[in-house]
């Protein structure tokens, strides 16, 4: 069905960057005070937290989005996937939900506090603990401890300086 009512009246506390710009399809929950790019596409079923910024083309399948969180230009996340509240996913990252080798879909879950560096790519199934880092432009193929690091392609846990020094602990 072809939802001709204007977005700054279907929803009333979201900020689109322009309006016109955006698709969003019906049955999606947006909220209050989050803030929409431009060339954006919400499907069917989306549900989006409080304070978010989905910032311009991307792709938002029918998945759940807690609070606060900023997915940056040109994402796509996919069918499934579960964001946590206070997730930070840089430009450009790639959540899949298929492993097109006849398995049956597996969903991404983000959770809370995660950062996902611009560029990555997270796998069918894949799970990011929470507080973890994954560097730009890793491809992560398994699950990310809480709090832990990951680069690369195949992703793989590395010691950075930024890290707490475990004697330190
Ligand atoms: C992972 C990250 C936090 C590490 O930063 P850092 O502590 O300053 O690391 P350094 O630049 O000192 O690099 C240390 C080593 O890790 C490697 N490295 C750093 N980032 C990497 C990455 N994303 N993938 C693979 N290797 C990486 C470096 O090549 C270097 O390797 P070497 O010691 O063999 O030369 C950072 O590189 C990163 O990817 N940040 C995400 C940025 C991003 O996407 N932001 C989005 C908002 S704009």
């Amino acid at each position: 069905m072809k939802i001709m009512i204007e977005l700054p009246e279907r929803y009333p506390n979201v900020l689109f960057y322009n309006p016109r710009l955006v698709e969003v399809q019906e049955n999606v929950l947006i909220g209050d005070r989050t803030r929409i790019g431009s060339f954006t596409l919400l499907h069917a079923g989306a549900t989006i937290g409080d304070r978010c910024t989905i910032g311009s083309h991307c792709n938002i399948c029918c998945c759940e989005i807690g609070h606060n969180v900023s997915i940056q230009t040109g994402c796509h996340i996919t069918r499934g996937v579960t964001i946590g509240d206070n997730v930070f996913i840089g430009p450009g990252v790639v959540t899949l939900n298929d492993n097109l080798n006849g398995d049956e879909l597996r969903f991404p879950t983000i959770m809370q506090g995660a950062r996902i560096g611009g560029g990555s790519v997270i796998l069918p199934g894949v799970t990011i603990g929470k507080g973890a880092l994954v560097g730009a432009g890793s491809v992560v193929t398994r699950d990310v401890a809480n709090g832990g690091v990951v680069v690369g392609n195949p992703a793989r846990s590395r010691a950075f300086g930024f890290q707490d020094s475990p004697d330190t602990n």
